[in-house]
């Protein structure tokens, strides 16, 4: 019995190997494999491994290695044919009834991919001859390597309606086979069939095999109806399921990491030959869902690059829209938006690679993309405005099948909302002039600042202005003396954090990752910080009372006792035990916020010193310059904020107010 490669491709689509393999042996992810316990031979130490990516598993054991229908064949002892019904059934793949017709399609098939691909060395040909001229001078201006167009078979497809089909007639290739394969234009009401692309450069478009399947072939007369023309739907070719330079793109984005998506033919050729052999493209089409679970076989975060302009705006805001329901943990697309007007192959030409670089360095991850689109389709200043945003933001979340990816999406618009409300509902409330006009700029920071990395940054909402504006960056504790020999000092936001946790474990839950990965100046705070974690993970919903008794019989009980000293100021009665729970939850993340922030200027600091200090640049300094200024900007904004909880007599807020 035969299936069609296609029905094969489908499956192996839809089944990766780690979930097949994984019914039957645990497998733990190994950088980009899986690793686990050989089925083929008993083993103590794993060197079994599973990559999803190249489609198959490899036993260092045994030598055993295949896809998943290998996979089943050998550890159930079925048949091929057996196999491939078991996996179709669990993909969902329907099977075709196997008859005499089925072998005909396969030859007919077969005679298909010869006619492309007999079709692709006749426009390559014609580039290399006098019809080509033309077409030469063009790869020529446009500033394309011998070596690119050879790599990528460019093509010329000569000014005439019967060049190619004359050809392939000669071939032994029928006007019909001609018509499916999508080379000559034939109908009923056309007298006298016709070759599709005429006067044109021709791009093949290849399968993840390599086999020519279709073309794309882009006008030389500016005059042309169609800038571009691509090859119809035919047997052989599904627009919406492939990708222009999938193949070669699959080998560099496997070893890069990554996989740029961009719009045109031109932009992969000319980035291909920038170094940025992991770009592809759509066939002419916005981007469907199956490319982009193709996508998601070659790296787990695909870049798609869009114009900045409005258009290419909106663009990436319907890719959200694509992408959205499919999303898996780890699995997103990120957005790379080019300088108006640009396109990548401009731009790598204009610009050169360093330029192409820094805007793959600037992607915006989708949820940005999402939320920015939300908030511009209407206004939101009053609750009513702001109740219907957040369906929309529900809504949209909902469309995610995944369960904890939706849990996680559904948490940060809440959080976000929650920052926009309350954003707003200070500005409604802020002091005004008798002009009527607002103070806003004499207490509030913008709007939305950008941070250090360039991100934005949503202003402070009330409540954790009113809790948290109290916390000079600079503030020491006067530790016991045993901590002060060990640490020195201890800072009271550091101190903070950790009494929150001692007086509400429950915050750990949902925080574990956030509060293991802060970095503290003190050793002791760090290590209290880490019997935390520890009794919080030997326990089901902790609280607070029997964190406390655990801790004062660890080591860390001295430490305790400082940090519960820790009164500050009136503003940290979020991290007394009798603090709401809202209110303990939003301070603690923007305490976390200030804290992360502030540890990321401190380190960036420290680095830029070493550079400089290495070689004195002008740039280094610059650079040393600067994140002294983003440092002291943060200070300043403290200070602010202090200043406007209970403003001084002569605060220009009360004299210009009252
Ligand atoms: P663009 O118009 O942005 O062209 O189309 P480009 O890729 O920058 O081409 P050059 O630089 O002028 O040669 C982007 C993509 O949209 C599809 C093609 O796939 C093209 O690569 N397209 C464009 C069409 O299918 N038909 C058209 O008429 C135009
Ligand atoms: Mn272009």
């Amino acid at each position: 019995m035969r299936f069609s490669p296609n029905l094969l491709d489908e499956i192996r689509a839809r089944l990766s190997v780690s979930q097949v393999v994984g019914r039957r042996v645990a497998l733990k992810k190994a950088g980009r494999e899986f690793r686990g316990l050989s089925p083929f031979k008993t083993e103590k130490t794993p060197s079994f491994y599973v990559n999803d990516q190249k489609g198959f598993y490899h036993c260092f054991a045994s030598g055993e290695h295949g896809d998943i229908f290998t996979f089943v064949m050998k550890t159930e002892g079925l048949e091929f044919p057996e196999a491939v019904e078991r996996l179709a059934a669990e993909a969902g793949v329907p099977l075709p009834k196997q008859t005499e017709r089925n072998v005909a399609e396969e030859d007919q098939r077969a005679r298909l991919y010869r006619l492309l691909e007999a079709s692709a060395e006749f426009f390559t040909e014609s580039l290399r001859s006098g019809v080509g001229s033309e077409a030469r001078r063009y790869f020529e201006k446009r500033g394309l390597k011998r070596e690119t167009i050879q790599t990528f078979r460019l093509g010329f497809a000569p000014n005439s309606r019967s060049a190619l089909s004359a050809h392939l007639k000669a071939e032994g290739f029928t006007p019909g086979e001609m018509a499916t394969a999508g080379m000559l234009i034939a109908g009923e009401d056309i007298a006298e069939p016709y070759d599709r692309f005429r006067n044109r450069v021709m791009f093949p478009i290849l399968d993840l095999k390599g086999r020519v399947v279709a073309f794309g072939g882009r006008a030389l007369d500016p005059q042309a109806q169609a800038k571009y023309l691509n090859s119809p739907e035919t047997p052989l070719f599904h627009k919406g399921g492939m990708l222009f330079n999938a193949g070669r793109a699959r080998t560099a984005a496997h070893t890069k990491n990554r996989v740029i998506v961009v719009e045109g033919y031109m932009d992969v050729v000319s980035l291909a030959e920038a170094g940025f052999a992991e770009t592809v493209a759509p066939l002419g089409t916005a981007l469907t869902e199956d490319q982009l679970k193709l996508l998601w076989r070659f790296a787990a975060e695909p870049t798609l690059c869009f114009d900045g302009d409005s258009a290419g705006r909106k663009a990436a805001e319907r890719a959200v829209d694509v992408a959205l329901p499919w999303l898996k943990p780890g699995f997103s697309i990120a957005f790379a938006f080019m300088p108006q007007g640009i396109d990548p192959d401009d731009l790598v030409r204009q610009q050169g690679t360093d330029a192409m670089n820094a805007i793959l360095g600037a992607t915006r991850p989708l949820v940005d993309v999402l939320w920015d689109r939300e908030l511009k389709a209407a206004p939101y200043s009053t609750p009513e405005q702001r109740a219907a945003l957040e369906a929309r933001l529900h809504g949209l979340a909902n469309t995610i099948e995944d369960r904890t990816v939706r849990g996680h999406y559904t948490r940060e618009i809440r959080d976000r909302l929650y920052h926009l409300g309350r954003g707003q509902r200070r500005s409604e409330f802020a002091p005004r002039s008798p002009s009527g006009e607002r103070f806003e700029a004499s207490y509030a920071r913008p709007r939305v600042a950008p941070d250090w990395r360039g991100r934005e940054r949503t202003r402070l909402s009330e409540p954790e202005r009113r809790f948290t504006k109290k916390i000079p960056l600079t503030d020491m504790l006067n530790p016991s003396p045993e901590l002060a020999r060990q640490d020195g000092k201890v800072s009271a936001r550091e101190a903070l954090i950790l009494k929150t946790l001692v007086n509400h474990p429950w915050l750990i839950d949902d925080h574990s990752e956030d509060i293991a990965a802060l970095e503290f100046c003190s050793t002791g705070l760090s290590a209290l910080r880490d019997e935390i974690l520890a009794v919080h993970a030997g326990q089901n919903s902790l609280d607070s009372a029997t964190l406390r008794s655990q801790l004062s019989k660890s080591g860390v009980a001295k430490v305790v006792d400082l940090v519960a000293r820790t009164i500050t100021h009136i503003s940290d009665r979020f991290a007394e035990p009798d603090a709401s729970a809202t209110e303990v939850e939003a301070a603690w993340n923007h305490v976390l916020a200030l804290h992360q922030r502030q540890d990321a200027l401190e380190r960036a600091l420290k680095a830029a010193e070493e550079a400089w200090f290495e070689d004195c640049t002008e740039e280094a300094e610059t650079r040393l310059l600067d994140i002294k200024r983003q440092i002291a900007r943060e200070v300043a904004m403290d200070q602010t904020d202090n200043e406007t909880d209970q403003p001084a007599e002569d605060s220009p807020i009360t004299t210009r107010a009252s």
